[in-house]
């Protein structure tokens, strides 16, 4: 059997990856805030965007290229930030890097990721992003900065949409810490699951590696809060000026749904917005990013660079963004189901579903090029 036969859609890696995981890093990746209402109207609302078909176009020859902030890409898609990503699967960030790098796409990194910028280095791609959660203290901030931008990451990512830790029940019933406390509960849940606990005695305990650098080792605040937030600090417009001017090169601001706040951001310099509601894990009452991206896109106007998130599961999600006015897409939980199922070639086969749902889906839309999209909404 292919992994095409075992694993043809995302949510197979996601049934697999459930299982080979212990309970408390699963609830951590799969999990949203509140009653995981905006979880769930991420996919309805993505599922609600409808295309009129076409019929008789004859042969057409699907180009999957993407322009986004002056660079181009072979496939319109990238591997957004995860903290933690190491928590999921032992190396994941080492993996997702050599993935980004390997098949041209953007990779980002997370400021609580479990391997250093530094680590990384060797592994990036051209197009390597980080990820800031805001330190408060501005010697912190320009050193993380600077190392950033040795080890390799051209293009910096404010994350707005997280200013203050959230409430995430599901995960707090998982039992999760950061690092994981080695409770009974959680070496029961350990004990069940051989090759994540084998991979990860061999590359070491999920940490906060870069975070610790600057706090040292402090062990685990509680379920949701770890110690990236002892540096931490809710940033203001102000912040975000200080940000525009000691970050050379191209910055984004994530965890945008308002069309002002982007139109403002635009007019502060940032040089694209990442329409995002964080895949429903901040604010349960955030509206689905797909509902808003079209009058984010009116404020901004044609040209400015728009990137949009949260819920995408295939290839028509992707083309359902695009259509409403994003200029590319990430995705966070896809890669990391694919990584706890089948370790790095399962991260590779999602960028393989994706590709082939995205020639699928514009194969019966008659198209050649994104560029038609939107003449095809229904
Ligand atoms: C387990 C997990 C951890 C995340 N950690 C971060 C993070 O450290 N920084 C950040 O900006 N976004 C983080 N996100 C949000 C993702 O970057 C992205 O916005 C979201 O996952 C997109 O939705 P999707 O998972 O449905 O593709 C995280 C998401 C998940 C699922």
């Amino acid at each position: 059997m292919s992994l095409d036969q075992n694993y043809p859609a995302i949510s197979d890696l996601a049934a697999r990856a459930r299982r080979r995981i212990p309970r408390f890093a699963w609830d951590y990746l799969d999990s949203a805030t509140g009653t995981e209402a905006t979880l769930r109207r991420n996919r309805t609302k993505l599922d609600g965007v409808l295309f009129n078909p076409a019929i008789l176009s004859g042969e057409v020859e699907v180009d999957l290229s993407a322009r986004f902030l002056g660079r181009d890409f072979p496939l319109p898609f990238g591997i957004a930030p995860v903290g933690m990503s190491g928590l999921m699967w032992p190396d994941a960030e080492r993996i997702l890097a050599r993935l980004g790098r390997d098949e041209r796409i953007p990779y980002s990194l997370s400021s609580v990721a479990t391997q250093t910028p530094e680590t990384l280095a060797p592994h990036l791609g051209p197009d390597a992003w980080f990820q800031l959660y805001p330190p408060r203290d501005p010697e912190i901030r320009r050193d993380m900065l600077a190392r950033v931008k040795a080890a390799g990451f051209g293009t910096l990512v404010l994350t707005a949409d997280v200013p203050v830790a959230s409430r995430r029940e599901r995960q707090q019933r998982g039992g999760m810490s950061t690092p994981p406390k080695l409770t009974p509960r959680i070496l029961a849940q350990i004990a069940r699951c051989p090759t994540w606990a084998l991979g990860t005695l061999r590359v070491g305990m999920p940490r906060l590696r870069l975070i610790e650098s600057y706090t040292g080792n402090q062990g685990a605040l509680s379920s949701t809060k770890h110690i990236g937030y002892l540096i931490r600090t809710s940033p203001d417009w102000d912040y975000l000026r200080w940000i525009r001017e000691h970050w050379d090169g191209p910055m984004m601001v994530k965890g945008v749904l308002v069309a002002e706040d982007a139109a403002r951001l635009k007019a502060e310099g940032v040089d694209a917005v990442w329409v995002s509601n964080h895949a429903g894990r901040q604010f349960d009452a955030a509206p689905a990013p797909i509902e808003v991206l079209p009058g984010i896109r009116d404020a901004v106007g044609p040209d400015y660079p728009l990137i949009f998130d949260s819920g995408v599961s295939g290839g028509l999600d992707i083309l359902r963004a695009l259509a409403l006015g994003a200029d590319f897409v990430m995705l966070g939980r896809a890669f990391h189901y694919g990584l706890a199922a089948l370790g790095a070639q399962g991260a590779a086969h999602v960028v393989h579903i994706l590709r082939d749902d995205l020639k699928s889906n514009m194969g019966q839309l008659g198209l050649a090029g994104f560029d038609g999209l939107p003449a095809r909404l229904r």
